[in-house]
């Protein structure tokens, strides 16, 4: 299954501040999700959101457009052939007035047009003509969200840069479906929304200084999640800790900063864009798209193996019958595929090794097999506290050696990694001048 951006609910102060004065176009489409977008219109209101709307014919089988315009305060448009509209606002002011475009519920239908540059209606025409990528909230029937054509349109989408929230995975309206299909929830559709805006300002305030400036980072966090069914999954005891302090330790050191997350419980780095994922081929998916980068930093704890047949259901316990066996597959090896890629690898590309015996050993040899530049090694065993824990303890190991660094705070390793990269970059760029200086003396003489 393809990837989303996976928000979790997560609401501060701070938090209602970052969207106030914000202006919203929502796209409700026809699912029978549609009802949530009351929810959601009432508390972006509360929170000082400007919302304007469009409605497919679709949506208004499901919801009044009197009911949206009631919450709203303003008109409700459903008509791409309106003159008042056409004259008075019309389909590119609309889509262009708006700092954030949301789709949702996304219809499976609404994502093949926008997958497709189709333009039949108001809200495929609006979302053609936008100058932005929408933040799209899927919500269908698990079947057709997981049907080949759906997840080919999402991924064409993701490379033209949409966004998503969800689906969630869970009971859907019809009896005894279940499965990945669910709207978001209105409290992860405003964190979305909140994430488009911060990755905005996180694109326009990251430091125009510092040893890393100019520079783009990818940085790989958390545990994943490997879903057994609906309600079960396969995961690791990674906190994400080290991860999201060397996202935050580049961001200082002047980079843009793309943080690619696993489940975690950790507020996201301000000024860093992130994107949460569940799971391996989510997070593989995400990497790929977030390049071009000049480093990428692969922390992420990620899982080697998923379960092959992921049910749809929950899987029953049976009285009488044996416990079910779970077949696993290989997952795709992130740092690995990254690192060989022959266009557009990162310059540097350093991956962690978590090991519980032979720590350098194991992690020399994972250096070789995988194609990265560095490994950073660290001995996981239960007794050293490093999984979880607020301290490590590290081996930095490149192809010509490797250096042991004392016990550190897991910031303050993150800084010292993060200078590591400062320094390679300058020794580089150092090489690069020297070169060109003597390439300019030798064409004089
Ligand atoms: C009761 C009912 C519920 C529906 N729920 C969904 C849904 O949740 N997601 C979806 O993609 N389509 C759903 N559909 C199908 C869409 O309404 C249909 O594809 C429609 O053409 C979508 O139009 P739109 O994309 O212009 O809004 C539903 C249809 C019915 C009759």
């Amino acid at each position: 299954m393809l990837g989303c951006r996976r928000i979790r609910p997560q609401h501060t102060d701070e938090s209602i501040s970052r969207v106030e004065h914000k202006r919203i176009l929502l796209i409700i489409g026809g699912g029978i999700a549609a009802y949530k977008c009351l929810e959601l219109i009432r508390r972006l209101r509360e929170r000082g959101v400007g919302v304007r709307v469009v409605m497919t014919t679709a949506a208004q089988q499901f919801i009044t457009p009197l009911s949206v315009s009631a919450l709203t305060n303003e008109r409700v448009f459903t008509e791409l052939f309106d003159l008042d509209d056409e004259s008075e606002i019309g389909h590119v002011r609309l889509s262009r007035d708006a700092d954030v475009i949301l789709v949702a519920p996304a219809t499976a239908d609404l994502i093949a047009k926008m997958a497709n540059g189709l333009a039949n209606d108001l809200a495929s025409s609006v979302l053609l003509a936008s100058d932005k990528p929408p933040l799209i909230a899927p919500a269908m029937n698990p079947r057709m969200w997981l049907k080949p054509a759906t997840q080919r349109n999402v991924r064409q989408l993701y490379a033209d840069g949409a966004r998503f929230v969800g689906p969630e995975t869970g009971e859907m309206a019809e009896r005894d479906e279940a499965g990945p299909g669910r709207l978001a929830e209105v409290p992860a559709l405003i964190e979305a929304i909140e994430e488009m805006t911060a990755s905005d300002r996180s694109a326009r305030t990251h430091s125009s200084t510092g040893p890393l400036h100019n520079r783009h980072v990818v940085v790989t966090s958390g545990p994943t999640h490997e879903p057994i069914d609906p309600v079960r999954y396969i995961a690791n005891r990674s906190s994400g800790k080290q991860g999201h302090a060397i996202a935050a330790a580049a961001l200082a050191a002047g980079a843009r900063v793309t943080l690619i997350c696993g489940p975690v419980n950790l507020p996201d780095p301000a000024g860093v864009e992130t994107i949460k994922v569940e799971t391996a081929a989510e997070m593989l998916f995400a990497a790929e798209r977030a390049l071009p980068a000049d480093i990428a930093v692969f922390c992420a704890a990620v899982a080697d193996w998923r379960v092959a047949q992921q049910g749809t259901q929950k899987i029953k316990k049976q009285k009488g019958e044996p416990a079910p066996a779970l077949e696993l597959v290989p997952n795709p090896d992130i740092l690995r595929t990254i690192a060989k890629q022959k266009k557009g690898r990162p310059e540097l590309v350093i991956g962690f090794a978590a090991e519980t015996e032979k720590v350098i050993e194991h992690a020399s040899a994972k250096l070789k097999r995988k194609g990265c530049d560095w490994i950073v090694a660290n001995d996981v065993s239960a007794e050293t506290g490093i999984m979880g824990g607020n301290r490590n303890s590290v081996h930095l190991i490149r192809e010509d050696g490797h250096e042991s660094w004392p016990e550190l705070s897991k910031d303050e390793v993150a800084v010292a990694l993060v200078k590591e990269m400062a320094r390679e970059f300058a020794v580089a760029e150092e090489k690069t001048q020297i070169n060109k200086t003597m390439r300019a003396k030798t064409h004089k003489i």
